[in-house]
């Protein structure tokens, strides 16, 4: 059957996953992450990002992002992030009750933050009647399925740190942004000046969990202990800690996305010849925007799901996977074609 374009979380799980899931199942380990596994996807995230980053794993995307942003916050601060971030429209307020930080979301054009958009929002400090920005969340790739350059990235966090604060990078699809630029995974965080990364292991053919990377550990809270009360330590840690070895070994997650971007290159290039297509992003990592008939929208989505994004605009999003095939393309290729010709 056709694989649908509706997330990449639709997909299935990496063979290589699976197969460390099963080998580090037998015998007993000890739990809570002081278990050889947990030690060693650590050393695996340090010898990508460097040393002096202090690794958590986490159940999921959300409790990545909650966790990385209680970690620099007070309730009586503010968080500015764009106004299509998943932390704004898709967790539910879940920073807002477990930070309790006010989110502050500035509308843009691609899904990008610049410090034009940051400034809007930059004032009230001191003012005691008004929350105080204290961190800047970005997502990367964006959710637009658009990519910061490492300048870009730079530009932020120094204008962040140089204002007293902190940058959160959504990672969700980290991977799918260092195969499109085509740089070292540090020269977009670390590097770039991020304190603190949620790095995604679900939507690149992990079965679940993901990991926060904080590179700067000495200005954090104590945060193993903000973890177990979010309720993000899992006992059996060894489940998520070998997902993440067998994904960073031999560069896995790279070549995943690398995969998935690939595919979301054929789509975007094959859909764009139907007449009626016309993309509303550039395609940079592993999802299309596009604008499409809007009484073919139904149609579609029942022979082949994708989600819907903007109605009034008849936009929609298709997602690729590392798993897409070309001839999953070239299949919903024809049905656009026979759908919409
Ligand atoms: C940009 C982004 N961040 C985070 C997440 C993670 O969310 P979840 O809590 O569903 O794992 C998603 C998933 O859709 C996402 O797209």
């Amino acid at each position: 059957m056709i694989r649908g374009f509706g997330s990449d979380n639709f997909s299935g799980v990496l063979p290589e996953v699976f197969k460390a899931l099963e080998e580090v199942s037998y015998g007993h380990q000890p739990s809570y992450e002081e278990d050889i596994y947990t030690e060693k996807a650590i050393r695996d995230f340090k010898s990508v990002f460097g040393e002096n980053c202090e690794v958590f794993f986490v159940y999921n995307g959300t409790g990545a992002n909650v966790l990385s942003l209680s970690a620099y916050t007070q309730s009586y601060h503010a968080i500015i992030c764009t106004e299509t971030a998943h932390i704004y429209t898709d967790e539910c307020g879940a920073i807002e009750k477990q930070t309790g930080c006010k989110l502050l979301p500035v509308p843009t054009f691609d899904g990008k933050l610049s410090i034009g958009l940051i400034e809007n929002h930059m004032n009230g400090f001191g003012d005691q009647h008004h929350s105080q920005p204290k961190m800047i969340s970005l997502t990367q790739c964006t959710e637009l399925g658009t990519v910061y350059t490492p300048e870009e990235l730079k530009e932020i966090c120094d204008y962040a740190h140089a204002h007293g604060l902190f940058v959160h990078m959504d990672g969700a699809r980290l991977a799918n942004a260092v195969v499109s630029l085509g740089c070292d995974p540090k020269a977009i965080t670390v590097g770039a000046g991020i304190d603190v990364l949620s790095f995604g292991g679900s939507k690149n053919g992990m079965m679940f969990g993901e990991a926060v990377l904080f590179f700067n550990p000495d200005l954090i809270k104590e945060i193993k202990y903000v973890r177990k009360q979010q309720m993000q330590l899992h006992s059996k840690s060894r489940f998520i800690a070998a997902q993440f070895s067998a994904l960073l070994k031999d560069d896995l997650w790279l070549r995943a996305a690398a995969h998935a971007n690939r595919m979301a290159q054929m789509l975007s290039g094959e859909a764009l010849k139907i007449p009626g297509v016309s993309l509303t992003q550039e395609v940079q990592g592993n999802e299309v925007f596009a604008i499409i008939p809007r009484e073919k929208i139904d149609i579609l989505q029942k022979k082949c799901f994708f989600y819907t994004w903007d109605e009034n605009a008849s936009e929609v999003r298709w997602v690729c996977s590392f798993d897409t095939t070309e001839s999953d393309i070239i299949e919903f290729v024809n049905i656009l074609r026979e759908e919409i010709c």
